[in-house]
Formats: structure tokens, sequence, C-alpha cells
């Protein structure tokens, strides 16, 4: 962060609920809002309160008080999960999030923060990314209903600052990675399932590992730890409808992004290319000069570095699996 952007004790008297905070993304927000001295996080869960119904959004605002929501919870996965359950990515999304953010104006909550998604841009805007640019055309299809789910959330912060001077952000973080990511092989995202194959192919001596698509698509990927650096940021810093991204500014094709995953996995063998599978949008990569302009955020952690503590962790894990099983 630059030192104009530095906390200085805005959140000590601060009640704080992150939505989805036990999720992957939510967990590295809620140890940010701590270590920043926010007096309290709470962290609904769906077994207790199912965002989708609106009664359950307004009993969570009753019964936590907050002065600062934090949406995360959402139905999140990759391309394939996308696309085998279009319908509920946008439902659910649509309705936890719109009916969250009408619950929070009426109960009078000073400041809304609604985590967004890169796969809200249209399917061949120009890059880099601007956030300008986000209403040019149609998402790619496999995520655009979770995308324009996502969207709308845009639309209701702009009207309802306009009609009721509600104070709201819009983020829009790029593809997420990091220790704590989802590797159910039904619902991960490109990071973790090559992660748990390569590791897989070595620990099994495998020579060839699938990959879907052809390998020509780009992508950006943002550390989790620095997405949660930038959220808290801009939930302090940042007043304002106009949408920030948030990215890294590295954009690399899926074929580059195999080689740096066989690289951090120690992987030697073959990667074979699925081209019958989708590759999704042709091309990602954010303009993340808002970010910096408006609340300081650069992230810091560099794709090889980020692979590298990535894989790291999911490799301990699945020791520690095999050595709790073992024990039973
Ligand atoms: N992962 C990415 O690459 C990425 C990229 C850009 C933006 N984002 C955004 O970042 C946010 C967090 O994503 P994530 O990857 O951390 O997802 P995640 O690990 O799947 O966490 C999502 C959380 O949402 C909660 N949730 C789901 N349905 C709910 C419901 N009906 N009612 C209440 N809570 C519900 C779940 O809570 P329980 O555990 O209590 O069930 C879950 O922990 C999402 O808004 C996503 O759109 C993610």
């Amino acid at each position: 962060m630059t030192s104009k952007y530095v906390s200085k004790g805005f959140w000590n008297k601060k009640r704080v609920v992150v939505t989805g905070g036990a999720g992957f993304l939510g967990t590295k927000v809620v140890e940010r809002l701590i270590e920043s001295g926010a007096s309290e996080v709470f962290v609904p869960r769906s077994i207790n309160y199912n965002l989708v119904n609106r009664e359950d959004a307004i009993r969570l605002l009753k019964d936590a008080k907050p002065n600062i929501v934090i949406h995360l919870a959402a139905k999140v996965g990759g391309i394939w999960a996308n696309k085998l359950h279009p319908a509920e990515y946008f439902y659910e999304n649509l309705m936890m999030g719109v009916q969250l953010f009408h619950s929070c104006w009426q109960e009078k909550i000073e400041k809304f923060v609604s985590v967004g998604t890169v796969c809200s841009y249209p399917k061949f805007a120009t890059t880099p990314f601007s956030e300008d640019a986000l209403w040019d055309g149609y998402p790619e299809e496999t995520n655009a209903p979770y995308g324009l789910a996502k969207k709308m959330l845009l639309v209701q912060s702009q009207t309802y600052r306009d009609q009721y001077g509600f104070n709201s952000i819009n983020l829009l973080p790029a593809n997420l990675y990091g220790p704590g990511d989802n590797f159910d092989d039904t619902s991960s995202h490109v990071i973790p399932a090559l992660i748990k194959k390569c590791v897989k192919a070595n620990n099994e001596n495998l020579t060839d590992v699938e990959v879907w698509g052809t390998g020509s698509a780009s992508r950006e990927f943002l550390f989790v730890d620095d997405a949660a650096k930038g959220i808290v940021a801009g939930a302090e810093f940042y007043n304002c409808s106009e949408p920030v991204n948030l990215g890294s500014g590295e954009e690399v094709t899926i074929k580059s992004l195999a080689s740096k995953i066989a690289k951090s996995t120690r992987y030697g063998g073959n990667f074979v290319w699925d081209s019958s599978k989708p590759d999704g949008q042709p091309r990602r990569k954010l303009d993340t000069s808002r970010a910096l302009k408006k609340f300081g955020f650069q992230s810091e952690t560099k794709l090889s570095d980020g692979l590298k503590e990535t894989a790291e962790w999911y490799s301990d894990s699945i020791l520690q699996d095999t050595n709790f099983s073992n024990r039973k």
C-alpha cells in the first residue's frame, strides 16, 4: 500500500459482517480485518443464514448489527461447474446479492462492499480490461449467468447511491489462487485442478496429464492474500460506485501456466491438451491503475512464488490427510 493509504485506526470501532467469511477468500479477508484491528468480525455460515432467502438476510443484520458488510458469499466454480449448473449460478448469486444489499440499505448499514468478478467483462473486451468497458458486450457464454448475476450489484450500487445516498462499492478481483483453494474435481478452477493432477502424476509415476482446452487462452491470477488486502483497503478508503479491478497485471497463457505449475510441483511429464473442452474467455488481463490511484492497492506476490506456495500447501495437506487416515 502507498503511504497515503496506511490504515490509522479506521477499523477499531467497526463491527463487520463478512458473508462467505469461512470460504477461500473470506478466511483471508477475516484474517486481514482482525490484523487491522476490527472490533468484531461476524461470519455467518450458510447452514444458519441461507442468504438466498431474504428473511435470513434481515435476521443476519438484526443479529450482528454491523457497521460494514463485506459480501463474499457466492456459488463459485470453474468452467465445467458453471456449464453444468447455469441456472443455479444465476439465481443464487443474484438473489443473495440483491436481497442482502437491499436489506443493508433498509437497516441503515454504513457501507456495503460487494465483491464481483472478472467474469462480468464482455467476452471480447479490449485488453487490458478497463472498468469503463464493462458494458461493451455480453460475457463469455459459460460464465455469463454467474458474471451477469454479480454485475447487477453494480447497477444496484449506482442506483441506491443516486436515489438514497447509500454508500457501497464494487470490487472486481481477477481469478484467485493460493493455499486453501478449492481442489474438488467437480468445481475447482484451473490452478488447483492442475496442481492436483501434477501431484497425482508424480505420486503414481504417470507421464501424461490431461488439460482442458487448447492452452491458448490467457488469464490473470491474483494471490488470495493480495486480494484480501485490496478488499480491506477498498472498504476503508474508497467510497464511490464506480467499479474497481483488483489484479496482478500479469497475463499468462494456460500453456505457460501449465509449465509453471509443472516446475512448482516438479512434474516432468507431458501435458495432453483436450481441445474438445472449452477454453472459456479468450483473453483476460485487467487494467489495475484505478485501484492504485483510489486506495493505493498493488499486488505483491509474483505468480511463480504464489504457485510454489500453493503447491507446497496442497502437498502438505494431502500428506496430513494420509497420516490421519493411517492413524484411524
Ligand atoms: N475464487 C475466485 O477465483 C474468485 C475470483 C473473483 C471473485 N471471486 C468472488 O469472491 C467471493 C468468494 O469466493 P471464494 O472462491 O472464496 O468462494 P468459496 O470458497 O466457495 O466461498 C463462498 C462462501 O459462500 C458461502 N455461501 C454460499 N452459498 C451461500 C448461501 N446460500 N448463504 C450463505 N452463504 C453462502 C459459503 O459459506 P458456507 O461455507 O458457510 O457454506 C462459502 O464459504 C465470491 O463472491 C466470488 O464470486 C472469487
